[in-house]
């Protein structure tokens, strides 16, 4: 949710800010901008929209200059528009900031020291509090400022009394500094710059960063401090072919679930962290929160009470945690906010699952288990979703001491995903008014998946149901104009699926049966019961993907959402 980039050369900063903006477009993309220093004086460009429009601008009106600060918006405070757009000044543009995060006291502040904004955005606030506060040096006033303000910030700032130096400051939201030999790069994702360098550095809470392009130093509140780099964990190189990234990352989800499996043989020692245990936590927001509920049945031989849980409402809620209760955290990008709160409620053992390394779930839990699913950049999560169901499924089988069975898992996914075809169904979908996914046991937490999955990119008002719940009110909506998608992959629930397509088809409506049987409306290869749902969600996140560029959206950029939802 926002992105940030900055870049210290000796080339032009521009296209480096761009570029990185692009990468991080997944964070937000409501409106982009950029300052870059030219000879000591400071020249900012906004565009409200895509990054895409302010590089046009940038095209036609050239910036020069070797340092400058980046910023991609996903609207929190005040409309997407250029005057709320990043980078903020102060009044008298001794100030230029971009900002990550919610300052949650901006409007206390404003009035409390007087300050003259001019947009809606908290971030001005902060520009405006900079150039007022005193202190003996700007590394003085930036830290004086950040302890007057509530909140989450990652914050990239240049002074117009010092502007060869990109100050940094954060607190809650990530913030990276990478290093090759003729450039430094920051960013609020390591992979926005990892082509260009081989180590990072990563800010920690409440630490600072004072870096000219010849030297990066690192401060805590008190001192200057030391830091050690970080190394990129080699990935598999997921190669784009398609004009969508969320075409590419599912079918790049066979290569994912080979790398994640081979990876979890790092991790095996977490059998040790399950011994005790008195009753699991499962957290997680949007899709992590659906593989949890696949989790919650992967683990449930343990005899032990596990509750999947929504990080946002779980905040609030009464958990009965003990010092043997187990917290597991899922989170694709590590960062999102309201499953990180959670953590800080549990004081037992804590757990995260994460496709990111050095995310900021890895640090706040006391141990981690990463998936190898790579990038995943479109902001409807696919192949990490099926990563994070296998990991839950290793774990069963390390618990269990049962050896998994995925040996030709990667094959039947690659083989099912070269033949599936879902143009016809997603031409279908379009000319219903609503759509439901039902399924019963599992297949009810994939048509949940799905549901999720169509209505988030294709805006179609789209539901999902338990089976057997559908005649206790959900019925009411079946009529001509609904289609209702049956997903049913365990032999032993036909009969009662059956009936319910009688159901369905007894009011108007058009049910579809998604099963492994010969003849299905929408056939799914045969796997066993715990390898199923790995690859059953696939022809769905395909059909949201489809739908979605046949309404003429673009599925990667979907409205009102974005990836890392670094806000609670
Ligand atoms: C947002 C995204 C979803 C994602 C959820 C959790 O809502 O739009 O696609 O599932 O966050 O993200 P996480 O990175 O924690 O898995």
């Amino acid at each position: 949710m926002c992105g940030i980039f900055g870049y210290i050369g000796k080339l032009d900063a521009d296209s480096f800010l761009i570029e990185g903006l692009k990468n991080l477009e997944y964070r937000g993309y409501d409106s982009a901008g950029v300052a870059i220093v030219d000879n000591g004086k400071i020249n900012v460009v906004k565009r409200a929209g895509k990054v895409s429009e302010l590089k046009s601008e940038l095209l036609k009106n050239k910036l020069a200059g070797t340092l400058g600060i980046a910023h991609t918006r996903w609207a929190t405070h005040g409309l997407p528009t250029e005057l709320n757009a990043h980078p903020h000044t102060d009044i008298d543009k001794k100030v230029t900031l971009v900002h990550n995060g919610i300052i949650e006291n901006y409007l206390e502040l404003k009035k409390e020291y007087n300050l003259k904004v001019i947009s809606e955005a908290d971030t001005e606030v902060i520009a405006a509090l900079l150039a007022k506060i005193n202190g003996k040096d700007n590394l003085e006033k930036l830290k004086k400022t950040c302890e007057l303000l509530k909140g989450s910030y990652a914050l990239a700032v240049i002074f117009s009394n010092e502007p060869n130096i990109i100050y940094l400051a954060k607190k809650e939201s990530p913030l990276m500094v990478g290093e090759s030999q003729d450039k430094i790069l920051i960013s609020s994702d390591a992979n926005a710059f990892r082509k260009y360098c081989k180590n990072f550095y990563i800010l920690k809470n409440n630490e600072f960063a004072k870096i000219s392009d010849k030297k990066i130093e690192f401060f805590n509140k008190n001192k200057k401090i030391n830091k050690q780099t970080n190394k990129f964990l080699n990935t598999f190189n997921f190669q784009n072919k398609n004009k969508y990234l969320m075409q590419d990352e599912i079918l790049q989800t066979p290569d994912a679930i080979r790398e994640t499996a081979q990876f979890f043989e790092n991790f095996k020692d977490i059998k040790n962290y399950f011994k005790n245990i008195d009753k699991i936590y499962l957290v997680a927001c949007g899709t992590a929160y659906h593989s949890c509920l696949f989790g919650k049945k992967y683990l449930d031989f343990l005899n032990v009470p596990i509750f999947a849980e929504i990080a946002s409402e779980f905040k609030y809620s009464k958990p009965l945690i003990t010092k043997n209760t187990l917290c597991i955290f899922v989170s694709q990008s590590g960062e999102t906010a309201d499953t990180i709160s959670c953590v800080k409620k549990c004081k037992c053992k804590t757990l995260a699952i994460t496709n990111v390394p050095n995310s900021s779930i890895t640090f706040a839990c006391k141990k981690t288990i990463l998936m190898k699913a790579g990038w995943e950049r479109a902001v409807a999560s696919t192949k990490a979703y099926s990563c994070q169901l296998l990991i839950f499924y290793l774990l069963k089988c390390l618990l269990k001491e049962e050896k998994p069975k995925t040996k030709t898992l990667v094959s039947d996914a690659k083989k099912y995903l070269k033949t599936l075809n879902i143009k016809a169904l997603a031409l279908k979908a379009l000319s219903y008014e609503k759509i439901m996914f039902i399924g019963r046991q599992g297949d009810y937490i994939t048509a949940k998946e799905s549901a999720l999955k169509l209505k988030e990119i294709s805006y179609i008002n789209c539901i999902a149901c338990p089976s057997g719940e559908l005649k206790h009110g959900t019925l009411a909506l079946v009529d001509e104009k609904t289609l209702v998608i049956l997903i049913s992959t365990q032999k032993s629930l036909k009969v009662k699926n059956d009936l319910t397509k009688k159901e369905i088809e007894a009011r108007g409506g058009t049910c579809l049966i998604a099963s492994p049987e010969e003849g299905a409306d929408i056939k799914f290869p045969s796997l066993s019961r715990d390898l199923m749902p790995i690859i059953s969600i696939l022809p769905f996140q395909a059909l949201a993907c489809e739908v979605s560029i046949l309404k003429g959206y673009n599925p990667d950029k979907p409205r009102n959402l974005s990836k890392s939802v670094t806000v609670e």
